[in-house]
């Protein structure tokens, strides 16, 4: 498929429907990038012992465990339209209700009602878009759907630098509610996938949803046939585990979304101040500055995803990624195991640290969701993905929950070190395991057994 097509298929049309949806992934990054400059200002306001702080930190978390399980099944059960307006809904009720929070139990309860909204959306954003989207640019406008986390990431650590001076947490965690709004105000407005229509028997409504999609006939009933073909197969839910192609796309979805977590990402995402001080940079403004460049980064990089993974595909990326964040890791570790970083030991860490997130807003970040979208059989997507994106947060509350005791127990270079070891991990899981998927029909994919 050379540009012109690729970027024929990138039609307005598409491409709207995908960035509603992308809203979601605002909301996640935002949401759970806000918390950190507003813990300090919560902490002093409810008086908070350390236990509680970091409890205030992490039920976002729960959260979002509790929303990712239930998720696949809301959206097979109801469409993915709608499980989008509802994830919407709960955004709005938890920014509501954390932002107006009068005690710390109601703080509590709203950021763990966020958590439900973002766990929802992990699993249904990145499904809906790849079921909207045509082949050729299935894995731009999903990446799409990672560009939006980063720049919610973003614009939670510059929200959190303006409101620092006043202290005014409750503006900071209050704001999501724009954004909310507009999810909820444009899924109302968005079309359902087709490929649900298909599922629930609705053909006529599914048929006009491919024409629009495609603008094309051909290319529209070729994914129809192959839609329909998919959905021979009658078994679903849970029973559908019983196939071993089903249980073989779980195992490889499950595992990269581990990796994806464990290879450290939210140690820079989450602590990058703490790290940044580490690194000699002594001043909490020069940190939180240093932090907004790697927000910056992450955002910028992910265009490279954008343009070149439905060029290129998403193994060579990959690869590429996965071995910057492998050399990244592990030039932090070296300067680390210096006692003092000065001089040009301070600029290695530091450039590491820019290195290790570029490579992986190109890479591991977008190709993730893009894979975990793509793997599951129609007729058990959204379980599937609910299975692995819940993985991905288990992941993700035990890297950020014992970052600081590994410091602590293992040192700085071994730590990094072993998040550079699960890179080389994740290439040569990705190397036997994972099909490349660029550019082949949704329904066409399967995961070798
Ligand atoms: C991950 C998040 C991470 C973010 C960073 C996402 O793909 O799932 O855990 O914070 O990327 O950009």
């Amino acid at each position: 498929m050379r540009l012109g097509s690729q970027i024929a298929c990138m039609r307005p049309y598409v491409l709207l429907v995908a960035s509603v949806a992308a809203l979601g992934g605002l909301l996640f990054g935002y949401d759970t990038g806000v918390i950190s400059g507003a813990i300090l200002f919560i902490t002093k306001d409810f008086e908070l012992p350390a236990r509680l702080q970091a409890f205030t930190i992490s039920v976002v978390l729960v959260g979002c465990m509790l929303g990712a399980l239930v998720a696949g099944s809301v959206a097979d059960r109801v469409g993915r339209r709608a499980t989008l307006l509802i994830a919407g809904v709960i955004f709005l009720a938890g920014a509501a209700v954390s932002a107006l929070a009068p005690t710390e139990p109601v703080l509590l309860a709203g950021r763990f009602i966020v958590g439900i909204g973002i766990g929802f959306s992990s699993v249904v954003a990145p499904l809906y878009i790849s079921e909207v989207a045509p082949a050729p640019s299935r894995g731009a406008l999903v990446s799409l759907y990672q560009f939006a986390i980063t720049v919610g990431i973003l614009a939670a650590y510059l929200v959190d630098y303006a409101f620092a001076q006043s202290g005014a947490w409750r503006w900071m965690l209050g704001l999501a509610v724009v954004p909310s709004l507009v999810l909820v105000g444009g899924m109302f407005l968005m079309p359902e996938s087709p490929r649900y229509l298909f599922k629930v028997g609705d053909a006529a409504r599914a048929r006009d949803e491919l024409e629009r999609i495609y603008d094309d006939p051909v290319a529209s009933a070729g994914e129809e046939s192959s839609i329909l073909e998919s959905l021979r197969v009658k078994s679903s839910g849970f029973e559908a585990f019983a196939d071993p192609a089903v249980r073989r796309a779980l195992f490889v979805g499950v595992t990269l979304a581990i990796l994806q977590q464990v290879t450290g990402i939210n140690t820079v995402i989450y602590y990058g101040p703490q790290i940044f001080q580490m690194a000699g940079i002594a001043s909490n403004t020069g940190s939180i500055l240093a932090q907004t460049l790697v927000g910056t980064v992450n955002c910028g990089m992910t265009l490279v995803a954008i343009f070149f993974v439905d060029r290129v595909g998403r193994k060579p990326l990959l690869y590429a990624g996965l071995g910057g964040m492998f050399v990244a890791l592990e030039a932090l570790a070296f300067a680390f195991a210096h006692p003092r970083l000065s001089g040009s030991l301070g600029s290695i860490a530091l450039s590491s640290m820019m290195l290790y997130v570029g490579c992986y807003a190109f890479s591991l970040g977008p190709i993730v969701w893009i894979l975990i979208s793509e793997i599951f059989p129609l007729r058990v997507r959204g379980l599937g993905m609910s299975l692995a994106t819940l993985a991905n947060w288990v992941g993700n509350f035990l890297v950020s929950q014992f970052f600081l005791t590994m410091v602590n127990g293992l040192g700085r270079p071994l730590t990094f070190s072993i998040y550079g070891a699960l890179c080389i991990v994740t290439v040569l899981f990705v190397r036997s395991n994972v099909p490349e998927t660029k550019r082949e029909l949704l329904e066409r994919i399967r995961v070798s057994t």
